[in-house]
Order: structure tokens, then sequence, then C-alpha cells
């Protein structure tokens, strides 16, 4: 049998499975966890131990069709604005519920478009983040970045407020493949954006790409991919494009005539992380790649990689705070969403409410669970011993299924002792492999496809 065969027959093309970038997922959070949770949790939380805080911008001022992030599209700054009311209000509400002295070790800008924000919303906004949590020592500061929404007035402004990772949106740089995702990015007009970072100082830089998208070929994402290399990115992700029409309306604007067969998907990814590893970056879990060196590659080498809702990270916090609408705060104890539009958000927010809507609290083998999903995730491998050091005698519940994960996947996996380990040639099914441990699956749900 080919090799693709093998991998079809396991479900490479037809599984629907979470991109577990967290465990439980989000689809399966009730209105039974929310703002009541989200306060007692807050409130619990060690000063002695900073955290990552996450914030979201939801506008944007184009809406890509391929995309199936939260967000809006708006043309005049008005919404914006008023928006960094609501989180500055949201911010006063944290301050009052945190205890003293909270710090943050990482804060990301996520969106939508975070540089959407003219540099005075910018300074406003980062005024407000540090009122609430002091910067820690080692602080960290990413913000995602629309190369055609930024200039070098945001991008000093931003600098000057201590950002140190910029996370540029690329997805494909064929202006075919741009025209049927909904998103003119000219190369010239990133490779500016690129120059500028540098001038400012920034000095790591992430790209975000896509492969999947309608109209992309092996030529075409080929040329895309050495674009990108003359960037000298330190990190690159690499996402399946999720094609989720029933979830994000805009993506039935999609050609779905014009997206690639399976085959030509998988040869898709498989070309990019051949170019990208003989281009000398290391490949980093399921979809990322880090130059040596790089803090996501050191901690992959030394497994202490993490997942969490941005992919992966060397972030070893256990809590992470979300601010803005639809942003979702990881506790010790669980997860809560904020109110998921932009309008409900604010509602809650201006009742004087916390703005939590759904989550989900921990119990029974959910953290432990989670935390097999997770080393699978990152290491493509599971030793039971590293599962009873952390979690003690229960972790034995999940010993079954290291044989049935053996018997399943054949000789894509090894099952030595107590240790199960993905090969390389059986990587693309590790979200499938993952999947066994999911004691979660929520009813009527469609997930995007596994490859
Ligand atoms: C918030 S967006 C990027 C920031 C900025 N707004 C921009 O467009 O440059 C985050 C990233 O998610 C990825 N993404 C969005 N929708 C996706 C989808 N349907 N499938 C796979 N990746 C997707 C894209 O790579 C995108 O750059
Ligand atoms: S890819 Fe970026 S700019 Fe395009 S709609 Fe999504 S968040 Fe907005």
């Amino acid at each position: 049998m080919e090799h693709t065969d093998k991998l079809k027959a396991l479900g490479l093309f037809d599984a629907r499975v979470p991109r577990y970038t967290s465990y439980p997922t989000a689809a399966v959070f009730s209105p039974q966890t929310g703002a009541a949770f989200q306060a007692r949790a807050l409130a619990a939380l060690d000063p002695a131990v900073p955290v990552s805080v996450y914030l979201h911008i939801p506008f944007c001022e184009r809406l890509c069709w391929f995309c199936a992030c939260h967000t809006q599209g708006t043309r005049t700054l008005g919404p914006v604005d008023a928006y960094i009311g609501t989180l500055e209000t949201e911010l006063a509400l944290l301050r009052r519920t945190l205890p003293a002295g909270i710090r943050m070790g990482r804060l990301h800008w996520g969106g939508g478009t975070p540089t959407i924000l003219p540099p005075h919303l910018i300074h406003r906004l980062a005024k407000a983040v540090r009122g609430v949590f002091t910067p820690d020592d080692a602080f960290e500061f990413s913000v995602e970045i629309d190369p055609t929404m930024v200039d070098r007035a945001k991008i000093d402004a931003l600098a000057a407020e201590g950002m140190t990772r910029a996370s540029i949106g690329i997805q494909d740089f064929d202006p075919e493949v741009q025209a049927a995702i909904g998103r003119e990015q000219p190369f010239e007009v990133t490779r500016a954006c690129v120059e500028d970072l540098r001038a400012a100082g920034i000095t790591s830089l992430n790209t975000d790409l896509v492969y999947g998208l309608p109209h992309q070929t092996q030529a075409r994402i080929a040329d895309t991919i050495a674009k990108v290399q003359s960037f000298a990115p330190d990190r690159v992700a690499l996402f399946g494009y999720a094609h989720v029409p029933w979830v994000s309306k805009r993506q039935k604007l999609i050609p779905e005539e014009a997206l690639p067969g399976d085959l030509d998907r998988y040869r898709l990814a498989t070309l990019a992380a051949e170019m990208f590893t003989e281009g000398g970056l290391v490949p980093i879990g399921i979809d990322h790649f880090a130059r040596p060196g790089d803090e996501l590659e050191v901690a992959a080498r030394t497994g202490r990689l993490r997942r969490n809702f941005q992919g992966y990270t060397a972030d070893s916090c256990q809590t992470l705070v979300g601010i803005g609408a639809s942003s979702i705060s990881r506790f010790p104890g669980g997860y809560v969403q904020n109110a998921p539009a932009t309008a409900a958000y604010i509602q809650r927010i201006e009742a004087g409410g916390l703005a939590g809507a759904r989550g989900h609290e921990m119990a029974g083998e959910d953290a432990l669970r989670a935390r097999a999903i997770e080393l699978l995730m990152c290491d493509f491998r599971l030793d039971l011993a590293d599962l009873r050091a952390e979690f003690g005698a229960p972790a034995m519940a999940l010993a079954p299924l290291l044989p049935q994960i053996a018997a399943r996947f054949g000789d894509l996996v090894t099952l030595e002792g107590e240790c199960i380990a993905i090969l390389p040639e059986g990587r693309s099914l590790t979200r499938i492999v993952a999947s066994v441990f999911d004691d979660h699956v929520p009813d009527g749900v469609r997930y995007s496809r596994a490859s």
C-alpha cells in the first residue's frame, strides 16, 4: 500500500478532530461556567506567580474570506475607539477582582487586526494594561500584524510600548490565490513592513502561512516560501486551511471547486515542510518551524514546549488571562470565554460584570487527559511515567489506551514499555492519535479536517 493510502485508511483526509489548542475544546464549553467562575479564579491567583495576558481586537478594515477568526469589518475608527473604552472598563473590573501586585510575563495582542489601532490608541491601551498587570523582568510582548494595515508610526508606537515579537500574516503571495481568498497583499508591502519592524529594533519575527488554499499549487507555495525565507523569520506557522463555512459564513465566498484535492493538499504541506527544513528551520509540533536557538526551538528540544490558544509556545505559565470579546482565559481550575460577539461583550462589561459567558471547570480526568494530549501534540510521545510523576496513580487510568493506539496505528507508532511515540511518517495523524484521549466529544459539532 502507498504510504498516503495507509494515512487515508487511518482517517487523514476524513477525520474531523480538534486542533487541541485546549482540552476540553471551546466547542464543549457551557454557560454554567461563566463570570462567577471567572471572578473566583481571578481572585484566587497567586501574585507571586506572573500570568500571561491575551487581548483581543475584533476589528479588521478588510474581511478576508478564508479567515475563521472572531472579527468584524469596520471602515471607520469610531467603533474601535469605543471598544478601547470598553477594554479600559474591563481592565478596571479585573483590577478590582485580582489580588494586588499581579505581574505579567507575557502579553499578546491578537485579532482581528491589532494594527488597526492608530498610535494614540496603542498607547492608551498599553497604559491601561500596565495599570493592572505590572510587566515582569523578562516581559515579552507579541502582536499580530497585518502588513497592509500598519505603518512606521504604528510600529514605532508598539516598539515604544515594549513589543518584542511581531507576528505577520502572509498566507500566500500568489495574486490568484490572494484574489480567491479575498486578501490582496503585495510582496513589496510585506517586505516594507518587515524592514520597518527591523528598523524599529524588533528582533523576533513570526510569519503565518496557510496551505490548502484555493488555486494553490506546488510551484506557487514554493515561490511564497522562497519569498518568506528572504525575510529570515525566526518562526513560521504553517496552518492547514480550515474550511468551516458552517461556522465562518464568509468562507461561503471561497470557490470550493478551486480547493486542492486531498493528495494535493497533503503534498503542499509536505513540500512546505521540506523547504523550511532545508532552509535551516527546525519543525516544531504539527505546524510550526523555528530557527535553531529560538526560544520555541529550545523549548521543543528540551521537552518544555507547550500548546495554548495561539498554537505552540514556550510559555510555561499555567494562567492566561483573556481580555476583550471572545478571549478565552485559562486557569488551573478551568477555562472561561468572554462573550464571543462584540456587542454582547460590550453589553456585559457596561452592565458592570465580568464578560465570561461560557467555559469548563476541570473535573475528573480532565487535567490528566489534557496533559496527555498536550504531550502528544508537542513531543509526539507520551510516557505514562511522566504522567505518573505529575498526577500520581490516577495516571494509570490511561494505560489501556496505549495498546489500543499501537493496534490501530500499526508501524506508524512505537510502544515501548509504557511509552507510546508517533514516528515521523505518522505525524500527520497526530491530531487523530491525540483524539483517542478525548473524553468530551460534543454532540453535533463538526471540526475542521485532521490534515
Ligand atoms: C488574526 S489572523 C492574523 C492577523 C492579521 N489580521 C492579518 O491578517 O495579518 C491569525 C492567523 O490565523 C490564520 N487563519 C485564519 N483563518 C484560518 C483558517 N480558516 N484556516 C487556517 N488558518 C487560518 C491565518 O494564518 C492568520 O494569519
Ligand atoms: S486574516 Fe486578518 S485581516 Fe483578514 S479577516 Fe482575518 S483577522 Fe482580519
